[in-house]
């Protein structure tokens, strides 16, 4: 029986998606080269409330120089960073005498450009060396490392320590999260915040949002398992604010135990989670059923467009879409080609299943039948955009929260 990441005790995983590539591995569509496969199982443990993935590819696969996710390809998004950058500001950091600021993941800059720009003393850390220069490129301080206890150290050393560290998206990816915490027990002053956002468990289990779980996401956080992750490393979960990006996260605000009053906010949000049923393996067997409700009908929906001579194409060659594709098995003989607005994945294949990947002009240029929307958690931005597309008389496929068009 595997091993529960946070607490060593055993668990069961309750749901395997077979093997799976990397999310953001895009390939050129010469590429001869055997594809990497892990295999994708996940698990609940009941005894610190912590799901996760029972297996991870190294980091070194996932996160490297040629990294395909970057960030600021979406506007909303950017908005939503500046937002949140804005409240740390205010709550934490004004008449402050030289406040210290440190991202963790800061990838190409979209929400530590807005601390650069009022004139904050900052710190970004990236590893993946291609977006990491994009955002030094434009100014910012950024070190392109793995964030750790050694690096949080060495920060101490040459900075000094931080009245904020913030972090979106990148807390899921770490398997070395206790090392993670070590470190912002280091570098994050008395009084200071570590305020992170990241996809919601409770959310994923209600919509059965199931493309959230690949190599990255190695962990689906709750309140529950936050907050007994970080006290035992003396840290504290006083807040938690609810946030309506990628399909709903959860902005978990962390300080030094006792050094910041706990806000009401904490004590709602544990009791919504054992109405929710987070804290209770049956909820997971649940989960299990959805994935695989939703797999048959999507499969089927497509299998149907295809005998009707229809054409379908992919919009938004997300890290989430390997998922979909690789565990429904939608290969191009279902979805055309995929269209995207990121540059390094254009021309490419996705991973595993191997659908072109084309820039968005292939897409405005012969609109399909019908786009399957991989992309559905920018659903709002898309749509808004698209309205030529409906006009045309083209129809969306989603699945989250269930397979249907649009
Ligand atoms: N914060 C951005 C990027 C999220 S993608 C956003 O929300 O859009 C996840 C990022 O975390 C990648 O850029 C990856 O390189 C970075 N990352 C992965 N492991 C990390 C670690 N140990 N320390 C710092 N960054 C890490
Ligand atoms: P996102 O859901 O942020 O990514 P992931 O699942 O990888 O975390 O999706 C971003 C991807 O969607 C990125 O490849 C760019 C693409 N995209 C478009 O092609 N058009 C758009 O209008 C938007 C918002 C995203
Ligand atoms: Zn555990």
């Amino acid at each position: 029986m595997p091993k529960c990441r946070v607490c060593e005790s055993s668990y069961e995983p309750f749901v395997d998606f077979g093997p799976q590539p990397i999310a953001n591995g895009f390939r050129s569509p010469g590429d001869k080269s055997e594809e990497y496969f892990f295999p994708m199982r996940v698990g609940f443990c009941s005894e610190c409330m912590m799901v996760q993935l029972v297996d991870q590819p190294d980091r070194e696969k996932m996160f490297h120089e040629n990294y395909a996710f970057f960030s600021s390809t979406s506007k909303f998004m950017a908005i939503h960073f500046q937002a949140f950058a804005q409240t740390m500001m205010d709550n934490h950091m004004k008449g402050k005498k030289d406040p210290f600021y440190v991202e963790v993941g800061s990838n190409d800059g979209i929400m530590i450009r807005n601390y650069k720009a009022a004139g904050i003393r900052h710190l970004g850390v990236e590893p993946s060396a291609n977006v990491a220069q994009v955002a030094k490129d434009a100014g910012i301080n950024t070190v392109s490392e793995f964030f750790d206890e050694t690096l949080a150290q060495k920060i101490v050393k040459e900075y000094g320590q931080a009245d904020v560290i913030a972090s979106a998206n990148v807390m899921c990816h770490i398997p070395y999260l206790h090392s993670v915490a070590k470190g912002i027990k280091i570098l994050l002053k008395n009084g200071g915040v570590f305020a992170f956002e990241d996809p919601y468990l409770a959310d994923i289990v209600e919509k059965t949002s199931y493309d959230q779980i690949y190599d990255e996401h190695v962990f689906f956080f709750s309140a529950h398992s936050v907050g007994r992750l970080f006290a035992m490393h003396g840290l504290e979960l006083v807040r938690v604010d609810a946030q309506d990006v990628h399909g709903g996260s959860m902005r978990y605000t962390i300080a030094h135990a006792g050094s910041v009053p706990k806000h009401a906010s904490v004590e709602a949000q544990l009791k919504k989670e054992k109405d929710l049923g987070i804290p209770s393996a049956a909820t997971y067997e649940k989960v299990r059923k959805n994935v695989e409700r939703s797999r048959a009908e999507l499969v089927a929906l497509l299998k149907k467009l295809k005998a009707e001579g229809k054409r379908v194409v992919g919009y938004g060659a997300t890290s989430k879409s390997a998922t979909v594709a690789n565990y429904c098995g939608i290969g191009p003989d279902l979805v055309e080609f995929i269209s995207d607005t990121t540059p390094i994945k254009q021309g490419k294949v996705t991973p595993g299943m191997r659908i072109p990947v084309k820039p968005y002009d292939a897409f405005a240029q012969s609109y399909p039948d019908y786009a399957l929307l991989f992309a559905w958690n920018h659903a709002k931005e898309i749509m808004a955009k698209e309205s030529g597309f409906m006009k045309a008389g083209g129809k969306w496929i989603v699945y989250v929260p269930e397979v249907r068009v649009i």
